[in-house]
């Protein structure tokens, strides 16, 4: 049994001035090594569960461990090591004017010696496909790329959890295949535990377990299969389910006995190519 590295127990949070909880009793564990998807409406508390990860929001009620470290004040400083971000926009993230720069800009701050500093600025740079782009400048690479050098920045500072907000949705379906490739072999390789924040079902598809989020409370838990068997619960949630999951609803309905909905249209074909179906 894996042991958690996130245990997140009846929080709830609100902005101030407001009524409404944004976080609302909300309890679950982040295993190590894994790869949780968490999904929701706009407005259901993503980024804001995702910012208290970080210590940007504590909570009003409940608490929060990560790693050791119970989320508190003094503590933000040493969870920041552990837990790195990715957030949204490529290109509010660079500092640098140049990838090795803006890589190097996390180590820099955290003091590590200019020696180390190198070696692990081209091994990040390294792990995520973009060492032939040492000296580029930021604004000649694609949004894929910028978000692969935004993922070394963070993995540069050796986290044991990787959070991405959002990170591919601004990005074309090559760029946000990209990243989901560096990110996977991340977690694969080194055991990193990923959270992927993402309102795109299929990208959640493919993560270990699923987490949906519904007006700041946990609605439903469960790996990809179990979470689209919700079928019609997802839309009415205001969730898109994937094309391979609405043609196989589709289908199924016009009679062709399909064994399961299938979350990747891969899986859809191999099902059409080897059976005999009836109808
Ligand atoms: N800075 C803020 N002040 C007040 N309310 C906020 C603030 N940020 C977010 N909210 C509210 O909190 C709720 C959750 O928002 P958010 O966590 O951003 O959702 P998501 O990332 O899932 O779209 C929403 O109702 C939103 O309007
Ligand atoms: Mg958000």
């Amino acid at each position: 049994m894996k042991e958690p590295v996130i245990s997140i127990q009846e929080v709830c949070f609100r902005y101030p001035d407001q009524q409404r909880y944004a976080l609302e009793n909300i309890s679950f564990d982040i295993m190590k090594g894994e790869w949780l998807a968490i999904v929701g409406h706009n407005g259901s508390g993503k980024s804001t569960l995702a910012k208290m990860l970080n210590g940007l929001h504590y909570p009003e009620k409940g608490q929060v461990q990560i790693g050791d470290y119970l989320l508190e004040e003094k503590n933000v400083w040493e969870i920041r090591k552990r837990l790195g971000m990715v957030f949204q926009n490529p290109d509010n993230q660079f500092v640098g004017t140049t990838v090795q720069d803006d890589v190097a800009f996390g180590l820099e701050n955290n003091g590590i010696p200019h020696s180390i500093m190198i070696e692990r600025v081209q091994r990040s740079l390294q792990k995520v496909g973009m060492q032939d782009f040492l000296n580029q400048e930021p604004h000649h690479l694609s949004g894929g790329q910028k978000q692969r050098v935004a993922i070394a920045g963070v993995i540069a500072l050796q986290p044991d959890i990787i959070l991405l907000d959002e990170s591919t949705s601004m990005l074309d379906p090559r760029g946000r295949e990209e990243v989901l490739e560096t990110v996977r072999e991340l977690n694969k390789e080194q055991e990193l535990t990923v959270i992927s924040i993402t309102h795109d079902l299929e990208e959640a598809a493919k993560a270990d377990r699923i987490i949906v989020l519904n007006q700041g409370s946990l609605y439903k838990e469960g790996t990809p299969e179990e979470i689209f068997q919700l079928d019609s619960e997802l839309v009415e949630l205001g969730l898109d389910v994937p094309f391979s999951v609405k043609l196989s609803q589709g289908l199924r309905s016009k009679g062709l006995q399909l064994t399961q909905n299938h979350l990747t249209e891969e899986e859809l074909v191999k099902e059409l190519w080897t059976s005999n179906f009836k109808m």
